[in-house]
């Protein structure tokens, strides 16, 4: 139900949050506008203004007018003058999940199966599927239906709605397939100490000792640095045949390649080892 309105104002919630917007706001603000500059929520992007690319979508949930029922919907933040969202749950990619409280299955989703590169248009990406998913069950056709709004400039469409797609009812045995893979490789322990798998039981001297990760790069002269982090480990290197030297240290474990950062992804060394020999 619509929030009680007093006076000169309209009431909404972002994430939960009351806002009250008055007339101390100018009356072209849009919600885009104050979602990220008076909210100062700055997950939701803003790129074209004008309704075309879908990086401003978020999920509002109020009362069909005619239905008379609570639905969720995507809105083009860019395109809502803030002063239409009287009674409106309005949710931002930053109300669904994050790395503290853990993410939802929509954004976790994505990531696993490469849909982001420089992740602008990822939040609108999301809010627009969560919009979808919401409380409901959805087919592959809705998905692909659903997204001719959104515009990807470097990741392709292909990654994006596979993972969308995989979390439809009738996702294909082969994007069921991709996704098993995918969460086997994340069940797999990681040794803070040197980056090999293991069990994460290490209490003992002797698995202390084979726990120097410090080994790992001895004689290898043109590693240029190498820094043991919390649950990982970072090697630069200048040569690709370091890459090789390395994964034949640290065996098959999880890995990010870092050039430029433009794009991220979870790998298996004998699977990018096949890759490179082919290049
Ligand atoms: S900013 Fe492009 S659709 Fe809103
Ligand atoms: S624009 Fe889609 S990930 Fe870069």
């Amino acid at each position: 139900m619509a929030p009680t309105r007093s006076g000169n104002e309209v009431k909404f919630s972002i994430n939960g949050e009351t806002y009250t917007v008055d007339e101390n706001f100018p009356a072209h603000t849009s919600l885009n506008a104050f979602i990220r500059d008076h909210a100062n929520l700055r997950g939701t992007k803003a790129m074209c203004h004008e309704g075309g690319c879908g990086s401003c979508v978020v999920a509002v949930r109020t009362e069909h007018p005619f239905k008379k029922q609570e639905m969720t919907y995507a809105v083009n933040s860019c395109l809502v003058s803030v002063f239409s969202c009287h009674g409106w749950a309005i949710t931002t990619v930053e109300g669904i999940g994050n790395k503290r409280r853990g993410y939802h299955p929509v954004q976790a989703r994505l990531a696993q199966l490469n849909g982001t590169q420089c992740g602008y248009c990822s939040p609108g990406m999301v809010m627009n599927m969560y919009s979808l998913v919401e409380g409901k069950e959805i087919t592959m056709k809705e998905v692909e239906n659903a997204f001719g709004g959104n515009i990807c400039r470097c990741t392709g469409y292909r990654p994006i709605l596979d993972a969308f797609k995989s979390l439809s009812v009738d996702a294909t045995p082969d994007l069921q397939r991709k996704v098993q893979d995918i969460e086997e490789v994340y069940k797999i322990k990681i040794c803070p100490q040197n980056g090999k798998t293991c069990s994460g039981n290490c209490t003992d001297n002797e698995s202390q000792e084979n726990c120097n990760g410090t080994e790992l790069i001895s004689g290898q002269d043109t590693l240029q640095v190498h820094l043991q982090l919390r649950g990982a480990q970072w090697f630069k290197v200048t040569e690709v045949d370091d890459i090789f030297k390395i994964f034949d240290k640290v065996g098959n474990v999880p890995y990010r390649l870092v050039a430029g950062n433009t794009g991220q992804g979870k790998y298996d060394s004998d699977r990018l080892a096949r890759r490179l020999s082919i290049l």
